[in-house]
């Protein structure tokens, strides 16, 4: 078996000091255009392929950043991931996606994996408002920013969506259809975004009562559950907000399935707009969030925090959401 090629292969190749090599391949920059052709060429006809570790070593860090997720079952963090990788490997960079599934623990040890693999930074939607792990990663070198989650210093970057807003605007939206009796389905009342929402759907209210009901995952499962609760309990809204699509699809198949009509016998609005939403059987009313658009702005404020981190300026982004009106309400 053929010894790997190294770099001192590639150097006799080129022509060049094994040095010239490993400036091509790390600081590309201090090199004249000819000789990185020369060089690429001898990569290239030789099959040369760093060894990451070694590179990893002699700069302190990968060319790679951590995607940490709540739920990579929900297409809205799959649209996120899909901006993210976009601008991630336009710049050069690889994604290491971890999934938190919602749990603090998980995180957590997601986290110390990413560290370990020396990645340049990381971006996450936190399972919790407990800053201390994104602390910990700060402190090893690892920038931060956070993603579908607002930050509440001037020295964390974010982007994010106002949910509240979106709240508003939902509640709002089955108000303007006649409701009279509305109930939020959402998911546990730790996740922030499902904490805003609900804050919005008050304010549309304006004191009056809004029934809650949290499961314990926001999944079509859960979703169905909660149909199941309501209708056993013989105590059905005319109007039912779902925090998230995925919930609200299951909440539909659970209405349709016991008889009861969406919209003419109870209106139903999600939230997030993920495709699936307007493929339903009856087409489901949301808000939208620029979910791809999250992606490409939390890596790109990331990478420039990365590599130009003398002149980087802090931003915390927040995008409006925005109403999709189809067939699940009036
Ligand atoms: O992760 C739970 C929800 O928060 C997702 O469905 C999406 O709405 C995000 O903002």
């Amino acid at each position: 078996m053929h010894s790997p090629v190294g770099i001192r292969d590639v150097a006799e190749r080129a022509g060049v000091s094994p040095g010239t090599v490993s400036n091509v391949l790390n600081r590309p920059e201090k090199v004249s255009a000819a000789t990185r052709a020369k060089v690429e060429e001898a990569v290239r006809e030789l099959g040369f392929v760093r060894h990451g570790s070694a590179s990893t070593l002699r700069a302190g860090h990968s060319k790679t950043i951590g995607l940490s997720v709540i739920d990579i079952g929900n297409p809205f963090f799959t649209d996120v991931t899909a901006g993210v990788e976009e601008v991630a490997s336009e710049l050069g960079y690889a994604v290491i996606l971890s999934n938190s599934a919602g749990s603090r623990t998980k995180e957590e040890r997601n986290l110390l994996v990413l560290a370990e693999q020396r990645v340049r930074g990381v971006l996450i939607t936190p399972s919790d408002e407990d800053p201390t792990r994104l602390d910990r990663l700060r402190d090893r070198g690892i920038r931060v920013v956070l993603v579908d989650h607002p930050a509440h210093r001037a020295d964390q970057c974010s982007v994010a969506v106002n949910d509240i807003v979106g709240g508003t605007t939902a509640v709002s939206h089955l108000l303007s259809g006649g409701a009279e009796s509305i109930a939020y389905v959402t998911g546990p009342l730790t996740i922030r975004q499902c904490i805003d929402r609900r804050v919005g759907a008050e304010r549309a209210l304006g004191g009056a009562p809004l029934r809650v009901i949290e499961m314990a995952a926001m999944t079509p499962r859960a979703g169905q559950q909660a149909a199941a609760k309501m209708i056993a309990e013989g105590d059905l809204p005319d109007a039912i907000f779902c925090a998230n699509d995925l919930l609200a699809l299951g909440m539909l198949r659970g209405l349709t399935h016991a008889g009861v009509r969406v919209p003419d016998d109870v209106a139903l609005i999600g939230y997030d707009d993920i495709d699936f939403a307007a493929a339903s059987a009856v087409s489901l009313s949301s808000i939208r969030q620029p979910t791809h658009q999250l992606g490409r702005v939390a890596t790109e404020l990331l990478l420039d925090e990365c590599d130009h981190p003398d002149t980087h300026a802090h931003q915390q982004i927040m995008f409006q959401p925005e109403l999709v009106i189809r067939e699940s309400t009036r």
